[in-house]
């Protein structure tokens, strides 16, 4: 992969998609800071995301968020007052415009759009599951790669990206940066979803990913049999709700055999079985497209992939394949600016910026196959 041009391009990437105000400031594809200031605390007593409070908390946070990102990237000195001076630094803004939540989406956009206006800036609308799809590929400001790539000359297309988080389960085709096919996703939950609605069903709390991780540690996979929706069906599809509906179940029938410490005491071993069936799904679909396609790199994106049995699935699946595998550093595996910037800034290299901002807007259901 080579990528020309003449000037340092400076990007200012803003994603308000769900419960975290994130905000990065980009040279190019490499990271100069990061802010995340995350809602789960607030949410958590809802055991999901309230999309109003969310509206709420970003509206809070995403002005400092904004102005601290600036001056860790040294431009600015981290005040508002001082915001138009750190701006001439910037080259593009850029702001996730959908999917997520509507509330949500609409802080990101409109701040954005209102500081394009006010300091003249062109603007890139980002996909958030194109900034997922990218996420291995963001760079430190040394050069290299933070999900491993060993090298420039190792990216290569075409490249499989599994994208697992809270909201989305996709298996995107990447032909070139720019260019995707939807191979298969979740006709239901997502598998982030699965974590965390069977954490709640177990009284693990929010996020469900994490516990239900750490848990299964110390347990046995095989302990109790769970489905594993669509694996003999064809197609690359998933589904997770008959996953959700069978733990339901078996959950309720296992906490009035054992009563309360009793069922406590197989907790890990029930974690370990639900993590396996989640696992194990993604790796059947995706062992099906190793099968049938040739991918140069099988690239990680989202929430999910920080999980390490995952990881550890994965990369036996393609080493039977020989086929390079990539996570993100963990940091930039759920929702992050650093994502939305790297996507943005190869938008800016293709000339994709918004043609009238006035009228930018959120599009809660967009798909990263759509073409804008
Ligand atoms: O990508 P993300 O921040 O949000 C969306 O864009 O949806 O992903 C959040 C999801 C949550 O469902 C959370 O439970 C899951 O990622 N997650 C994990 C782990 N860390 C986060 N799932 C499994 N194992 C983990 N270690
Ligand atoms: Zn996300």
């Amino acid at each position: 992969m080579t990528t020309k041009h003449k000037k340092d391009v400076h990007i200012l990437a803003v994603d308000t998609s769900c419960d975290d105000t994130s905000v990065a400031v980009l040279k190019n594809d490499t990271v100069l800071s990061t802010i995340v200031s995350s809602q789960i605390d607030i949410h958590k007593e809802w055991g999901g995301v309230v999309p109003n409070l969310a509206r709420r908390e970003h509206e809070k946070m995403i002005d400092g968020c904004i102005d601290t990102a600036l001056k860790r990237a040294g431009f600015g000195d981290g005040t508002i007052a001082n915001r138009a001076t750190a701006l001439e630094q910037i080259t593009a803004l850029a702001v996730t415009w959908g999917p997520g939540l509507a509330p949500a989406l609409e802080v990101g956009v409109r701040t954005i759009r209102e500081l394009a206006l006010e300091h003249n800036k062109p603007v890139l609308a980002v996909n958030h599951m194109e900034g997922h799809t990218l996420s291995c590929l963001i760079r430190n400001s040394n050069g290299n790669y933070y999900s491993g790539i060993p090298s420039t000359e190792a990216v290569e297309f075409p490249a499989l990206a599994v994208v697992v988080s809270g909201g989305h389960t996709e298996l995107v085709w990447i032909t070139d940066i720019g260019n995707y096919e939807l191979l298969g996703e979740t006709l239901d939950d997502a598998a982030g979803e699965a974590f965390d609605k069977i954490a709640r069903m177990l009284d693990l709390g929010y996020p469900g990913g994490p516990v239900i991780s750490r848990l299964a540690e110390g347990g046995k996979r095989d302990a109790y049999p769970l489905p594993r929706p669509l694996s003999q069906k064809p197609g690359l599809d998933f589904s997770f709700s008959g996953l959700k509906t069978a733990a339901l179940y078996n959950t309720n029938a296992l906490k009035e055999e054992l009563g309360p410490e009793g069922f406590a005491k197989i907790i890990p071993d029930y974690a370990a079985s639900v993590e396996e069936a989640i696992v194990d799904s993604l790796v059947i679909k995706s062992r099906r497209v190793l099968k049938k396609r040739e991918p140069k790199m099988v690239l990680f994106g989202g929430g999910v992939a920080a999980n390490n049995r995952l990881r550890y699935k994965f990369r036996e699946l393609c080493k039977e394949f020989d086929v390079p595998v990539y996570f993100p550093e963990k940091k930039f595996c759920t929702d992050n600016g650093a994502m939305i910037g790297l996507a943005a800034y190869y938008k800016y290299l293709r000339g994709e910026t918004v043609k009238n901002v006035a009228e930018l807007d959120r599009d809660p259901s967009i798909r990263i196959d759509t073409a804008i």
